[in-house]
């Protein structure tokens, strides 16, 4: 007999990033050459200097339960690093590493939402927000932005979506999908309107703060008079290549972050020892130590640029962080190719990945249908050969 599940994991969706991701595996598994633009996560290992602290913390036997909150010399290094790169002031006790970002925000959206809360997502928003804000009893009320926008909110949109019953917004820049940088004065503006509101609190997901082509980057908290709803999000996985590390953390009111411990010391204690202490050696290295990873990323942003733009039917605009292009694929819905018909995003994905042997992800995992998921955190051999074939596969 099949085991019943709960209501609230029925009503949950298996990542589609990651499902599409398996799909891939299993073609991989059988023989077949597919280049994945499916995945978030650098191809890059993570630098020595990291490694070499981790190598530390095992020597010096760092083997027992961490204190849940992080280690003291952990949060000591996150402060340093909010204040140097933000110019933001937190008290350790606002700080709470946990394992990865991905906990961090459920952690926070945990503490925030009621049932029949009403959640912002700008979109397109990042797969597991909107997953996250079912799981804790909110309701998900998508902001859509489109590609004529850059993929960005306007404060009269923001305005529009707000409602008596609205709690929090799960903000990301650099976006995931999109690769929407906002910019101070953007985030000012949208600020203007969350002062009017003052029972609406902010996630902001700050991960790929790192991964940034513009040389500027404005954290939500830097707001004035926004600080104290802010909850601030960051993590080692993008920028220092560490996603298996599985290090994250927030910074936010005492209050949260204390809420935010309660419900870590019940669920999964502390962060990993080690991680923990390789965080402290890739924060205080900071941006200048892994230049070079993002100075590959942009190459290659500008490289895909070009291959994009070589394929007629997708609409493609310049991302200014994370590494994905999010091309609108409108153009390919009712045209038909080698017998395969598309009428939505999923299909084109699906038959990129059966015709041309190439992994994407469709828009519509991230709320919006109209376009598909590039991710170009591969090499640039992988990625040439990807839109040739890709090129091919789409001739009409
Ligand atoms: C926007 C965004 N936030 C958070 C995460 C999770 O990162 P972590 O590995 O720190 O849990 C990801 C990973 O894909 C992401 O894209």
């Amino acid at each position: 007999m099949e085991p019943k599940l709960s209501n609230r994991i029925q009503s949950l969706a298996t990542s589609q990033t990651i499902a599409m991701a398996e799909r891939a595996a299993d073609l991989k598994a059988e023989g077949v050459n597919i280049i994945s633009l499916s995945l978030g996560e650098p191809d890059f290992d993570t630098p020595d200097y990291i490694i070499e602290a981790a190598e530390k913390a095992i020597e010096n036997k760092f083997f027992k339960y961490p204190p849940v909150t992080g280690y003291k010399d952990t949060r000591e290094a996150i402060a340093r690093k909010l204040k140097r790169d933000n110019n933001l002031d937190y008290d350790i006790n606002q700080i709470v590493v946990s394992n990865g970002s991905k906990q961090s925000i459920f952690n926070a959206a945990m503490v925030l939402v009621s049932p029949g809360d009403e959640v912002l997502l700008p979109s397109p928003f990042w797969v597991s927000y909107k997953e996250i804000t079912k799981l804790v009893g909110g309701i998900p009320v998508p902001v859509k932005a489109t590609i004529e926008n850059d993929f960005k909110i306007t404060p009269e949109q923001l305005e529009r979506a707000i409602t008596p019953k609205t709690k929090l917004m799960i903000f990301n820049t650099p976006s995931n999908p999109s690769g929407s940088v906002y910019s101070k004065k953007e985030l000012k503006a949208l600020g203007e309107v969350l002062k009017k509101y003052p029972d609406i609190y902010i996630i902001s997901d700050e991960i790929y703060e790192y991964i940034n082509f513009t040389g500027n980057f404005a954290s939500f908290a830097e707001v004035s008079g926004l600080k104290d709803r802010v909850i601030t999000i960051n993590g080692a996985s993008k920028a220092f290549a560490m996603t298996g590390w599985r290090v994250g953390y927030m910074a936010a009111h005492p209050t949260i972050a204390k809420a935010c411990i309660k419900i870590q010391s019940q669920v999964t204690s502390g962060a990993n020892s080690i991680a923990q202490k390789a965080l402290i050696a890739a924060l205080d290295g900071g941006k200048e130590k892994i230049k070079y990873m993002i100075d590959a990323f942009d190459e290659r942003r500008q490289l895909v640029y070009q291959l994009l733009n070589d394929i007629p039917g997708f609409k493609v605009n310049m991302p200014e962080g994370a590494f994905y292009f999010f091309p609108e694929v409108t153009e390919f819905f009712g045209k038909e190719f080698n017998g395969y018909k598309i009428k939505n995003a999923t299909d084109l994905s699906m038959y990129l990945l059966e015709e041309a042997k190439v992994a994407t992800v469709t828009g519509e995992a991230f709320g919006n249908p109209e376009c598909l998921r590039f991710s170009y955190a591969t090499s640039k051999e992988d990625l040439i050969e990807a839109f040739n074939r890709i090129k091919k596969a789409l001739k009409f």
